[in-house]
């Protein structure tokens, strides 16, 4: 991908769907909050996602964290806390491999910032559950779970532990995809409570800063899920690249070379629009299999070979770090200690106002 173009078109995202929430674009005085559950090593459609536009935004911005919502995987996936500490280390490699840079960008471990699950308790008192069970992004993953009277307090919960993590490290800016416009609602509401119980402003509201950048699907047309293994993760080794590439859905209907193809819903295609660097040539081979005459073979080859690419120098700066753990969770440990000295000024604030010493 021209990583470069990718970084600033994710900054001057214009405000899109967001509703009643602001949004907009990084500034200096920023203090920008993004996270993570590690249920799984990240993969491409994290790197669209996500991680280019935190690339960009830890040149930006007062102070950017990213939390390793270690607590928040917690709360549907209790039987396998072994996996989730594991995923710790590779998300934090999948971090540096990319290349957010620890003196720009502090990595916090959830778990390791109790003030979190504290403030988490204290603002419970104040989100009923009715409104936790109206959050749209929460009724679809208990949906998808197909939990039903075995859903986990602590899932229906766990937008109340996101405004803490929000409102913990007095985020001003949270760049989330659609489905987090929920949760940033809730931690304003519950900003607006706190400030409203204090009669002065003792948290910070944060804005959205939405992806303008579509979603990209698994290679088999699904929403790319660890469970489905149908994404391919920033760690794949070459081979894997090359296999999953060559099992993407394409056009059912485009059987034959000389038959025209449909680009849209076509999933070389949007991982191309993704990471193709040459947005003219892109156009070109789009009209060319529109109009018949290109085969998928040659359209799967040149992304391909644009995705090795695209992996190699992350795949390199992972295996210096791999070969070190001990310093990448040094790395994790230190701005986890930073991040609470932040977190225990703002829950001393937030005990304050409920009377608490
Ligand atoms: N819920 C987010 C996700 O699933 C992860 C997350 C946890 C988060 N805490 C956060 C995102 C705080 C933004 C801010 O992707």
């Amino acid at each position: 991908m021209d990583a470069l173009t990718a970084q600033t078109d994710a900054l001057e995202t214009p405000a899109t769907g967001a509703d009643d929430i602001a949004t907009t674009t990084a500034l200096a005085t920023d203090i920008v909050l993004t996270g993570d559950r590690p249920t799984g090593p990240l993969h491409l459609g994290h790197y669209v996602g996500s991680l280019a536009s935190r690339l960009a935004t830890q040149e930006v911005v007062k102070r950017q964290y990213v939390l390793i919502a270690d607590m928040q995987a917690l709360t549907d996936h209790a039987g396998q806390g072994a996996a989730v500490a594991d995923n710790v280390l590779k998300v934090a490699l999948d971090y540096l491999a990319v290349g957010l840079d620890p003196a720009k960008t502090t990595f916090v471990l959830q778990s390791g910032v109790p003030e979190l699950a504290e403030l988490t308790t204290l603002y419970l008192n104040l989100v009923t559950v009715a409104r936790l069970e109206r959050n749209p992004t929460i009724k679809a993953e208990i949906e998808m779970r197909g939990f039903q009277r075995d859903l986990p307090a602590g899932f229906l919960c766990y937008p109340a532990a996101q405004a803490a993590d929000i409102t913990g490290f007095d985020a001003t800016l949270v760049p989330v995809g659609e489905d987090q416009l929920p949760m940033i609602e809730l931690s304003n509401e519950v900003v607006a409570k706190i400030n409203r119980l204090a009669g002065t402003d003792v948290l910070t509201p944060a804005r959205a800063l939405l992806s303008s950048t579509p979603r990209l699907p698994g290679v088999d047309g699904r929403k790319a899920s660890k469970s489905l293994g149908n994404a391919i993760p920033l760690s794949a080794r070459p081979a894997e690249i090359t296999e999953k590439v060559r099992a993407m859905f394409t056009d059912p209907d485009h059987l034959r070379v000389a038959d025209p193809g449909k680009v849209v819903g076509n999933v070389v295609f949007a991982y191309l629009d993704a990471f193709d660097p040459d947005a003219a040539g892109l156009d070109e081979l789009k009209a060319r299999y529109r109009r018949g005459g290109l085969g998928d073979v040659a359209v799967k080859r040149r992304l391909e070979g644009i995705l090795q690419a695209f992996v190699d120098p992350i795949c390199q700066r992972r295996a210096v770090y791999g070969r070190d753990p001990a310093e990448v969770m040094r790395i994790v440990a230190a701005g986890t200690r930073e991040a609470r000295e932040v977190a225990a000024q703002t829950l001393r604030r937030v005990r304050g106002v409920f009377g608490l010493a």
